[in-house]
């Protein structure tokens, strides 16, 4: 190979990270900053924003629900079987089901009703202290056992998974 051919870290695209270099962590990671960016405007708009609401909706249900599901599925059971975060997995899977539940409760509440913005809240609240969790104490355990190319190939497995889900939901 040519000397200096291979692209720095600025020039290697996004694409490049996406489908070689990032890990689990860093995975989760940046679907968890997408959903708490689509929370923040969404808790931003008014009663007569009824299509940025219902657009929002749809939008945080699309990336919440395949998420969720790979955690469940793949990330959870590694933590509990090959980590001492056991517990937080099962608290994490318990604030998954919350979390559902207020979501679905969203979805089924008018975009100009009163209960929508408190319901959004309440929403934002539980993502929040739940990412806290799964970046905190979670990853802390997980991180050892899911060094290099195992982290790496998980991120993989992972995202299969979240098209799955994807195209279950469209069905
Ligand atoms: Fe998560
Ligand atoms: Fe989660």
């Amino acid at each position: 190979m040519l000397a200096g051919r291979e692209p720095g870290r600025k020039a290697r695209s996004a694409v490049y990270w996406e489908e070689y270099a990032v890990d689990v962590f860093d995975l989760i990671k940046s679907e968890h900053r997408k959903v708490k960016e689509l929370m923040a405007r969404m808790s931003e708009t008014s009663s007569r924003g009824a299509k940025l609401r219902s657009s929002g909706v749809s939008r945080l249900k699309d990336m919440l629900l395949p998420h969720m599901h790979a955690e469940e599925e793949l990330f959870y059971p590694f933590v509990m079987n090959e980590t001492d975060g056991r517990l937080d997995a099962l608290e994490g899977y318990e604030e998954h089901k919350a979390a559902r539940m207020v979501l679905e409760d969203l979805e089924n509440t008018a975009v100009d009703d009163e209960r929508w913005p408190a319901n959004l809240k309440v929403l934002k609240d539980l993502i929040e202290h739940h990412v806290k969790e799964e970046e905190g104490p979670i990853f802390k355990a997980a991180r050892p056992a899911a060094k290099g190319e195992r982290g790496r190939e998980m991120a993989r497995e992972f995202k299969n998974m979240e098209s799955e889900a994807k195209a279950g939901m469209a069905v």
